[in-house]
């Protein structure tokens, strides 16, 4: 084969951000956002992605492929993403997902979740400095589910369709924002003990609270972790502009997502009031998607224009 098409998910984390990185279980869902890559083999011995250099998950991930396949070719990627990029939906996992799975299918090999989680894994260390793993797992796999350093990714079953995910717009790094926590873990020790613990009971309440559809109860939750990431340091005053707002339009709850440090706050409503909640938050300036939750992984695409 020539060419070839994948495309992932983005994600979402419900709850257990950053101290997942620490050894504690965390909650996530795939979102109804994907990136799609097409891989398309050149003659020259490189892979290459328009406007980015050798130093990017996407290309590192291919580049693992081909070395573990044994393909000897090159690539030329292209990526189309629906997902925004640097403010905690996932995009740079799903684009190496995706790219990984293109790569793949275009040396004739039939699409392995494993190996391509193990090369998005690769490529993701540079981006994230000492990623869980928990983007490139709920990419690869999609669903939803609890995800452990120890344990890696099971599924579980949720009684949530939706939440709201307001970007503000605010982009930063992942890397950095993980070794600011690190800085307070290292300087604080006993406290973050405590901190991770907590955090650990919320993701244990809301385990519970998923299975029986508990909004209000969730959103509670919410409120408790978003408690936990602003003291170690990584939310930030338009996260915080965020949250209050979402809190004063209805939600039931809200926090950071993701790594913080600005990115994008997420909700939980009733959803019978998600609607209104947007447009509410819509008239102070604020742009709030409505995000389908639980979807599928990765998966071979149709290419763009036939080969
Ligand atoms: C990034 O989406 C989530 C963090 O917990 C980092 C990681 O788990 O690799 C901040």
């Amino acid at each position: 084969m020539d060419k070839a098409a994948a495309s992932a998910p983005g994600k979402v984390i419900l709850f257990g951000e950053h101290f997942v990185v620490h050894g504690t279980p965390a909650i996530v869902s795939s979102i109804g956002l994907r990136a799609k890559v097409e891989a398309s083999k050149i003659s020259e011995e490189a892979v290459l992605l328009e406007g980015f250099g050798d130093e990017n998950p996407a290309v590192i991930a291919s580049k693992y492929i081909l070395r573990k396949t044994g393909c000897r070719t090159g690539l030329s990627l292209r990526i189309s993403s629906e997902i925004p990029q640097s403010v905690g939906l996932g995009s740079s996992a799903a684009v190496a997902v995706a790219s990984a799975a293109a790569a793949l299918m275009a040396c004739s090999k039939a699409l392995d979740s494993s190996l391509v989680l193990e090369a998005a894994h690769e490529g993701e260390k540079v981006v994230h400095y000492t990623p869980s793993g928990i983007d490139t797992s709920v990419a690869t796999y999609g669903g939803a589910g609890v995800f452990s350093r120890d344990e890696g990714y099971t599924q579980v079953d949720f009684d949530l369709e939706y939440l709201l995910i307001l970007n503000t717009g605010k982009l930063r790094r992942t890397g950095d924002l993980v070794r600011k926590v690190k800085e307070f873990a290292d300087k604080n020790p006993n406290r973050f003990k405590e901190i991770s613990e907590e955090a650990s009971r919320i993701v244990q309440e809301a385990l519970e609270a998923l299975e029986k559809g508990d909004l209000p109860y969730l959103g509670k939750l919410m409120n408790r972790n978003q408690a936990l990431l602003r003291e170690i340091g990584v939310s930030s005053p338009e996260l915080e502009d965020a949250i209050s707002a979402l809190l004063k339009a209805g939600a039931y709850g809200a926090k950071l997502t993701g790594a913080g440090g600005g990115g994008c706050a997420i909700a939980i409503a009733d959803y019978a009031s998600l609607d209104e909640i947007i447009h509410k938050l819509s008239v102070s300036g604020y742009s709030v998607i409505k995000a389908r939750l639980v979807v599928e992984g990765v998966r071979a695409e149709p290419l763009s224009s036939p080969p």
